[in-house]
């Protein structure tokens, strides 16, 4: 198939143009450079563009006529979005109303979206099925809600079909070491914990250590990347093969607590890390537990990276490449 990933030089989507291509894909990345990166595109076709520029955007899907698009293509950061909320209705969900009119316009039908365990806000229940209520606590989460409930009217007006795809943590790199991730400015848990243990940063934060767990910490459920990206190819080879639009939550259905996710990192790299204890961060919630038994009976997806330590050795890797070079 030839498909557009937009967003494709970010960290996720980076990752999955790697798989599409090993996997005998025709790819094109279309991508605005804002949180990515030329050169961690491998292959295929790649056009530097704004998902706000529709006559970009209109002559992408002229030239390539791609059979089913993924899409990537959005700010992340939880606390940013409630001092910038224009910032992320504008991107995250407005641009994508204009990649989906696109679609529409060039009659394609096929669409995987990167949905976040955000859209669920202060979980009731864990681990957290896709029937859990959807409450999302910040401007991300409700974005990403709201792209999620105009796919649904979309594909009942114009035929679209389409996955959600609600990551919960992902995190580590590829295996083979070519790609990781590289968010500027860094607020993930796992690359920070790392940072640390190389020595480019001072210490390790952590946000509270009085919530309602064994440690006192926060749990979340890490899923790695390349587990991810499979899921993701499961997904387009379902709605390839005729299945209807869906939802899935993808994590380990396993939590790790942040002093956990420490000491396993202590252990791997053998480095002592320097912890400070911090205040809470503000919309945390103290457990996040992925049920992904829908994605693994629907999809038949399996996670072959599951383990936390398979996680932070890949992405020590990448931590120890990107260490060496100032640029990165
Ligand atoms: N944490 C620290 N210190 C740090 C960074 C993080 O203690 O320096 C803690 C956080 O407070 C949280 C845990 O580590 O308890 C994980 O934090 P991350 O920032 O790595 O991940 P989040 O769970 O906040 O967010 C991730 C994605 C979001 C997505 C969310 C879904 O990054 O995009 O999962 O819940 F919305």
């Amino acid at each position: 198939m030839k498909v557009l990933v937009v967003g494709g030089a970010g960290y996720i989507g980076s990752h999955m143009v790697k798989m599409l291509l090993a996997d005998g894909h025709q790819v094109i990345t279309f991508d605005d450079l804002s949180g990515g990166f030329r050169d961690a595109v491998l292959g295929g076709e790649f056009v530097e563009g704004d998902l706000a520029d529709k006559l970009a955007l209109d002559n992408v899907f002229a030239l390539h006529q791609p059979d089913a698009v993924m899409h990537f293509a959005s700010f992340i950061q939880v606390g940013e979005s409630v001092q910038l909320p224009d910032k992320y209705y504008r991107n995250n969900f407005s641009n994508t109303v204009n990649l989906l009119d696109t679609m529409t316009a060039h009659r394609v039908k096929r669409f995987i979206f990167s949905s976040t365990a955000a859209i669920f806000g202060e979980p009731e229940y864990v681990p957290i099925d896709e029937l859990h209520p959807t409450r999302p606590l910040n401007p991300y989460g409700r974005s990403k809600w709201m792209v999620e409930q105009m796919l649904a009217d979309y594909g009942l007006a114009f035929g679209l079909r389409y996955v959600c795809l609600r990551y919960f943590n992902a995190a580590g790199a590829d295996p083979a070491g070519l790609l990781g991730e590289r968010h500027e400015p860094e607020t993930h848990l796992i690359p920070l914990v790392l940072q640390a243990a190389s020595g480019r940063r001072p210490h390790i934060a952590v946000f509270g250590r009085d919530y309602d767990t064994p440690d006192g910490t926060c749990i979340r459920d890490y899923i790695h990347i390349v587990d991810l990206c499979s899921a993701h190819l499961l997904a387009l080879n379902m709605l390839n093969d005729g299945g209807q639009s869906n939802c899935f939550n993808l994590g380990n259905g396993e939590g790790f607590s942040v002093q956990q996710v420490i000491d396993a990192t202590q252990r791997i790299t053998g480095k002592s890390i320097r912890v400070v204890d911090a205040e809470r961060r503000a919309g945390d919630p103290a457990r996040l537990v992925a049920d992904a038994s829908r994605a693994r009976r629907v999809l038949g997806w399996v996670p072959r990276h599951a383990e936390l330590d398979a996680i932070i050795e890949d992405a020590w890797r990448w931590e120890r490449t990107t260490a060496g070079h100032s640029n990165m």
